[in-house]
């Protein structure tokens, strides 16, 4: 069956050092993977394991030290302005924290239009565009005609992330990365943002990379789970192989954390 998919984002011996000599830290250490389209793949490891580091580097943020990462089978080149602006069309990325996320110099509809001229909208009209923001917010429960001249950082955390799916709608990217999106925001917003967040990715067949240190949650969204532990990726397989049958010591540890999902567990398996 794997012949059939379409692989998206590849990796091979992609490795990330940080700093020196005694100073060194290898925070992802020569991993190799094959995401493919229109999955849920989840990133699984504790905090500290190189989870962000990993997404940083097939975001092209920062670079690898050794390895290489592959854009739909070929190479990806981002070495100059250009193919890396032409690269970010195609991925794109949600982080943890939503107040660093955005310039807080840009008001909500300059960072909506951003968006749309980014996908080649600039000479599009006025009102057209306007009738793109207020589809992208109403996506996401939020009205853009109150929007219009607050900044982010005016809006709750819940109401940022939001923000940012809206962004995620407009610019329609091949993969997103998602990096921990719910875990700075309360517990009953949660929900409802990884609601709209597997709404848009169901709706749009996009990759979905996610990235959480919850194994609980990735058994319920992805279709492939990838266990990270000391910058190695240790295990990987779907849902029902990586958590009903665990290989590793460590993958055992990370499910004994969420004890209460077990019950749910044996329901879904009778
Ligand atoms: N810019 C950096 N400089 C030095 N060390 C870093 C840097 N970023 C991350 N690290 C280290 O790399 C390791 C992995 O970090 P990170 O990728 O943030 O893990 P996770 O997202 O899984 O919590 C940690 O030991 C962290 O301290
Ligand atoms: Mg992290």
């Amino acid at each position: 069956m794997n012949d059939e998919k379409k692989l998206c984002l590849s990796g091979s011996g992609v490795t990330k050092v940080f700093g020196l000599g005694r100073q060194k830290t290898v925070a992802v250490d020569h991993v190799d993977f094959n995401f493919y389209e229109g999955e849920v793949v989840s990133i699984v490891g504790e905090s500290g394991s190189g989870k962000t580091t990993l997404a940083k580097m097939l975001l092209g943020l920062i670079n690898t030290t050794e390895g290489e990462i592959y854009f739909q089978g070929e190479k990806r080149d981002i070495s100059t302005h250009r193919k890396k602006q032409a690269y970010w069309k195609n991925v794109q990325a949600i982080f943890q924290d939503p107040f660093s996320s955005y310039n807080i110099f840009n008001k909500i509809d300059s960072v909506l239009l951003d968006c749309i001229n980014m996908r080649g909208g600039r000479r599009l009209p006025r009102a057209q565009k306007v009738e793109m923001m207020t589809e992208a917010c109403s996506f996401v429960n939020l009205k853009f005609e109150e929007l219009t001249n607050k900044y982010p950082f005016e809006l709750s955390g819940g109401q940022m992330q939001r923000l940012m799916i809206a962004r995620i709608f407009l610019l329609k990217p091949r993969i997103l990365l998602a990096d921990e999106p719910t875990s700075m925001i309360d517990a009953c917003s949660r929900a409802t943002i990884l609601g709209m967040l597997m709404k848009l990715v169901f709706e749009t067949g996009m990759t979905l990379i996610f990235i959480t240190h919850d194994i609980g949650l990735a058994y319920y969204v992805s279709d492939s789970i990838h266990i990270m532990e000391h910058g190695k990726l240790v295990e990987s397989g779907s849902p029902d192989e990586v958590i009903l049958h665990p290989k590793e010591a460590y993958t055992q540890r990370l499910i004994n954390d969420v004890p209460k999902l077990h019950a749910e567990w044996d329901l879904t398996t009778v």
